[in-house]
């Protein structure tokens, strides 16, 4: 490349400030790591990330970095559009888009019809708080520790509409899937029409007994939103076993994607009992998305990004990196639970937690903490403030190691033992 078409690079790339001289693309991954424990194969999963080498990214449950083919795909997938902005060309596009609902059914392990692609996990659970019919004497049943897509949406609704918002306490610690097996079973009522749990909570990481629940409603003709954004891309999620009438997830939390693109899963069953909030051009081609993803113009370059995020997930193993991040949590867990003054939210039994991780560091300022992790030791994690449950979010995922698990346990020893 010459100096002006260098120049004429970095003028388009705005978006794109890692193309910087010598820069070049991560050859593609060549093997998936055979072992958990593999810490050579665990390199090589790591550098498909761009981020720095001494950087140890915490905090997935938030955003997650986006995975160098991701990115790769994203920039040349816009690039090529704005050189050739012509309709022959961008029909591709449309194709592509297919693509990746393709993956992501593959992904879900349901069928493309069923597929929505949204802008993020709030999009996704609006459309569904929005789409159903629900009128005064409806009841909608919410596990109590949801986030506002989820939670504080329903109860807006419920204001506009006249339905009520019954909710199912979450006690603290985790009180077991029976517990909630059998709380939602007696919360039910003849008035019930929808049920909606958060798969995995993003404040201590509480998982919640999400097949269970679903089938209990389901008995009970009563419509099921699980909300996905801390399972989605971490667990490895069945939704033919799980059975939810609705499932939403980014592509920017555990899934590597690029951001502000997501999922929403619509049991076919379910796709007669909802409505389309918006309706414009350009749907999808198949299915639920014909009448249900006329959102306008997209961002299409960023939907083929999704598929690659995808398609590197499905390359390491989706069962791999379920295991890899809860072993990382363990140790984590482990370290945490050695520090004097520590108190760990998240459940000790690992069945009842997956990757998710709040702490509060005794009587250290979470914010000042967190602070001090970045700037000195090179930790990225997220705060909780209030009352509920303050402190220190960690959520290591696939592309971390063992030694920044003992690195953030060390750095969190040493501020709790000498202040910030
Ligand atoms: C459980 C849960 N639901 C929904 C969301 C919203 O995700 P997004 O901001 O990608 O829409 C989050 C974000 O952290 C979340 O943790």
């Amino acid at each position: 490349m010459n100096r002006r078409d260098f120049g004429r690079l970095l003028a388009l790339s705005g978006a794109v400030p890692f193309l910087t001289p010598g820069f070049e693309w991560p050859a593609p991954l060549d093997a998936a790591p055979a072992a958990s424990g593999d810490e050579a194969a665990w390199a090589k999963v790591r550098a498909q990330f761009l981020m720095p080498d001494d950087l140890a990214v915490l905090n997935a449950a938030n955003l997650c970095p986006s995975s160098a083919p991701a990115l790769e795909a994203l920039y040349n997938a816009t690039r090529d559009v704005d050189r050739d902005p012509s309709m022959d060309n961008r029909a591709k596009l449309g194709e592509a888009r297919e693509r990746t609902r393709e993956q992501l059914a593959a992904f879900l392990r349901v069928t493309p019809e069923e597929i929505v692609i949204t802008r993020n996990t709030s999009e996704s659970n609006n459309l569904v708080s929005t789409g159903i019919d629900l009128k005064a004497g409806d009841e909608v049943l919410l596990s109590s520790d949801n986030h506002p897509s989820n939670h504080t949406a329903w109860q807006q609704k419920a204001k506009r509409f006249g339905f009520s918002v019954v909710e199912v306490p979450t006690p603290n610690p985790h009180p077991g899937p029976e517990h909630y097996i059998e709380a939602f079973g007696r919360a039910i009522t003849p008035r019930t029409k929808v049920v909606g749990i958060t798969h995995l909570t993003s404040t201590v990481g509480d998982l919640f007994p999400a097949k269970e629940i679903c089938r209990l409603a389901r008995e009970r003709g009563v419509l099921t939103l699980v909300d996905g954004a801390q399972s989605f891309g971490l667990i490895d999620v069945d939704l033919a076993d799980m059975q939810p009438d609705f499932y939403s997830g980014s592509a920017h939390k555990w899934a590597c994607g690029p951001k502000e693109n997501g999922v929403l899963y619509i049991n076919r069953a379910a796709q007669p009992k909802i409505w389309a909030s918006i309706y414009s051009a350009y749907p999808g081609r198949v299915g639920i998305s014909k009448t249900f993803e006329g959102f306008g113009q997209r961002d299409e370059p960023a939907m083929v990004a999704f598929g690659e995020a995808l398609a590197l997930q499905t390359r390491v193993g989706r069962p791999a990196i379920e295991q890899r991040a809860r072993e990382l949590t363990t140790r984590l867990y482990d370290g945490l639970a050695r520090i004097d003054g520590v108190a760990i939210w998240t459940s000790r039994d690992p069945a009842r937690r997956a990757a998710v991780l709040s702490f509060q560091p005794g009587t250290l300022d979470a914010r000042r903490l967190a602070a001090a992790l970045y700037r000195t030791d090179r930790i990225a994690c997220a705060t909780r403030g209030g009352q509920d449950r303050p402190g220190i979010r960690f959520s290591p995922h696939f592309y971390n190691t063992p030694a920044e698990i003992d690195r953030a346990v060390a750095a969190v020893k040493h501020y709790v033992a000498a202040g910030v």
